[in-house]
């Protein structure tokens, strides 16, 4: 059975961040599966710069963006986790992503945005919603809105709020099912 590929992109970039231990999370849950290749960008140690063209970018920029574009080529599924920061997904994410874009024609992705407040940093998830919108990716049914996220983690990172366990569980599967069935329609369509 062909492995399905999901490239996990943690979206936080300050020191004391919490939403990465969502990432970290979801990466552990879905290298528990069988036939899941996982692997988890962090953009905090991505070290992209701000936007440049492409023939502008320096070589070393370049080596990285061309790794970077590969991953996220090689992924059947993208998950995103933004922190919500003054009303939006972080400005470091946004950054990061607006580097690519062929590589998400087709591809799913799961959106999960974290807040230290109650509402799940819905504002965004909506940015992010309307992003693989823009982008021409396909969104899952389910996303992980976390709220309280201080009330989340055990200092060793081990999750204790059974809601979020549960909603990290669901999520992650839901994101599995719509990726492989598109891998299975495009290998269809491989195949002829
Ligand atoms: C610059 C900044 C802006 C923030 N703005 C919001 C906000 O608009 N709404 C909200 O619910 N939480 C906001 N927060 C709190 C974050 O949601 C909180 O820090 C949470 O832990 C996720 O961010 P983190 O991964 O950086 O920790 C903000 C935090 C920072 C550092």
């Amino acid at each position: 059975m062909n492995s399905l590929h999901i490239a996990i992109v943690s979206g936080a970039s300050r020191q004391g961040r919490q939403s990465h231990k969502v990432a970290q999370h979801l990466f552990s849950l879905l290298q528990q599966e069988e036939a899941i290749e996982v692997n988890l960008i962090d953009v905090s140690s991505a070290d992209i710069p701000h936007y440049q063209d492409g023939d502008l970018r320096s070589l070393e920029v370049q080596e990285k963006h061309a790794a970077f574009s590969k991953q996220l080529k090689e992924a059947d599924c993208i998950i995103l986790v933004s922190p919500e920061y003054n009303g939006g997904m972080s400005g470091s994410l946004k950054n990061f992503l607006d580097h690519f874009r062929p590589e998400y024609d087709r591809t799913v992705f799961g959106l999960a945005s974290v807040s230290s407040g109650s509402m799940g940093g819905l504002n965004a998830m909506q940015q992010m919603v309307a992003f693989v919108s823009y982008v021409g990716g396909f969104l899952s049914n389910s996303r992980l809105l976390v709220s309280d996220i201080s009330r989340g983690f055990d200092e060793s990172n081990a999750v204790i709020d059974a809601r979020l366990e549960k909603n990290a569980k669901r999520f992650a599967e839901d994101v599995v099912w719509l990726g492989r069935a598109v891998k299975a329609k495009k290998l269809e369509e491989i195949k002829g």
